[in-house]
């Protein structure tokens, strides 16, 4: 089997001395998904930034370590990168925009041309180590122009892209300050893939208007470039949430979240703390269930909690001011001496603790503005006890909503329609709870984070082969 080059932004923890903290890999789909793919292919690589940020001429420094049998090779940025690549044109220009929050975005373009120096920094860093016959898959919207750097360099090898966040309708990719540019930099990839048919769609859309390119079955062609572009929704590692014996049987529910609010139902919500989560609209939601269903007043309590995240980005740190307020605000209009309808968590749990969580919720509130996909929402589902299930009531905007089809679909951005969709899913009969887990728990298992990247590298395999005759194939 070919050796698996994998990009991305974060990588496991690299300590300085090279030698990797098994413990610390990152948790999450990405890390999932690569391990797995990484893994079954010997010597493969995972290479992006170490997490150092240094002084300047320091940055060429490659820091190496192996985990697994993985090698991991990560470059530190310097001060000026982190803050205008990094937390200037990724989390103030991209992740707004792609998200639909234009009126977020803050365009400079230094850090647009500092996001480019980045990637042509870390594409010629990475060339030199590629061998003939790799497969290289770049992720995510903070190395968009990372491939066709590797390009310009004589990368003429398998070359994947996997945007995790959703592709913005053209309307909005227009407001990028380069929008052609931007786009002609994801056509040299050979096959790029999305998490939902919309983001699949808008970027097909964007590729004719822009590019004047043509659609041929699954490939897009656009100056004298064939493109595969297709859907892969990302999964989870399900058994890493499934209930073991000694915790299902309803036991769940006496757990210690239900001890502290006192045997009332959990209504639960795990997000980092990020303005597409929706959280305030979430408080807010909450807030009408209990005014406009008083017969829950005293029968719930909402646990929110919210890792810390980007807390030195403007536009986080309004979001962490708005959340605080909101909480404190509805807390002290419904709050009795007996009664904490609200408790808000600013921090981050592991993943152990998270499962048990899910596990004691009746409802797993998931109601974000706008996601690529949403693995909370998936986590949800495989921790639940399918003899009395917790209910997963999920945004329409999440990606996830175009799988998970039997939970309570709601509109977060009209709290009283949010409200009804917890109302109903604290009512719901058991008969009914245990239908759609089932459901929702088939799609869990059988889209895991596994099967998404050997989806994608099947297909990115393919796509190659088609593209490069027998003879001349060699990176
Ligand atoms: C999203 C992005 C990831 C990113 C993660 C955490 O899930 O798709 O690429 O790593 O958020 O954000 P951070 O800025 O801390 O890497």
């Amino acid at each position: 089997m070919t050796r698996l080059v994998v990009v991305s932004n974060r990588l496991p923890h690299l300590p300085s001395s090279g030698a990797l903290d098994d413990h610390r890999m990152p948790v999450g789909g990405l890390a999932t998904g690569m391990r797995g793919a990484l893994r079954k292919r010997t010597g493969s690589l995972w290479f992006g930034w170490s997490g150092a940020v240094v002084p300047v001429g320091e940055e060429g420094r490659l820091v190496k370590g192996t985990m697994e049998g993985i090698q991991v090779a990560g470059l530190p940025m310097t001060q000026r990168e982190i803050s205008s690549s990094y937390r200037g044109f990724c989390n103030e220009v991209l992740w707004p925009l792609f998200h639909g929050f234009p009126e977020k975005m803050r365009i400079d373009r230094d850090q647009e041309t500092c996001y480019r120096e980045v990637a042509a920094r870390f594409a010629s860093t990475l060339r030199p180590m590629l061998r003939s016959g790799d497969t290289i898959w770049i992720h995510d919207y903070h190395f968009i122009s990372l491939g066709r750097e590797l390009r310009r360099l004589g990368w003429t090898g398998p070359l994947g892209y996997f945007l995790h966040i959703p592709f913005p309708p053209y309307d909005l990719w227009q407001l990028l300050p380069e929008p052609r540019d931007f786009l002609e930099a994801m056509h040299h990839y050979d096959l790029v893939g999305f998490q939902t048919m919309t983001s699949l769609d808008n970027y097909v859309y964007c590729c004719k208007r822009l590019l004047n390119a043509r659609r041929d079955g699954a490939r897009l062609v656009a100056g004298g470039r064939r493109q595969r572009a297709g859907v892969y929704p990302i999964g989870i590692d399900p058994t890493v949430f499934l209930p073991r014996e000694e915790t299902s049987r309803g036991r769940g529910r006496r757990g210690e979240l239900t001890r502290v609010i006192r045997g009332r139902r959990l209504i639960l919500g795990v997000d980092r703390l990020d303005y597409t989560k929706g959280i305030p609209e979430r408080i807010l939601a909450f807030e009408s269930l209990v005014k406009r269903f008083p017969e829950w007043r005293k029968k719930v309590s909402f646990v929110q909690i919210a890792s810390p995240s980007r807390s030195r980005v403007r536009g986080y740190v309004e979001q962490k001011r708005r959340v605080d307020h909101l909480v404190g605000r509805v807390n002290g209009e419904l709050a009795d001496h007996d009664w904490v309808p609200i408790r808000y968590l600013y921090r981050s749990y592991p993943t152990e603790t998270l499962a048990r969580f899910y596990r004691e919720a009746a409802v797993g509130l998931v109601t974000p503005l706008r996601d690529g996909m949403n693995l909370i929402a998936k986590e949800f589902v495989a921790a639940q006890d399918p003899e009395s299930p917790g209910v997963l009531v999920l945004s329409r905007f999440a990606g996830a909503a175009e799988e998970l089809l039997d939970a309570v679909l709601v509109n977060p951005y009209i709290p009283a329609d949010a409200a009804s969709g917890i109302a109903r899913a604290l009512s719901m009969p058991l008969q009914e709870r245990r239908r759609r887990h089932a459901a929702l728990l088939g799609t869990v298992l059988k889209a895991t984070a596994d099967a998404w990247s050997r989806g994608f590298l099947e297909d990115l395999a393919r796509e190659t082969r088609a593209r490069t005759p027998a003879r001349t194939r060699r990176g």
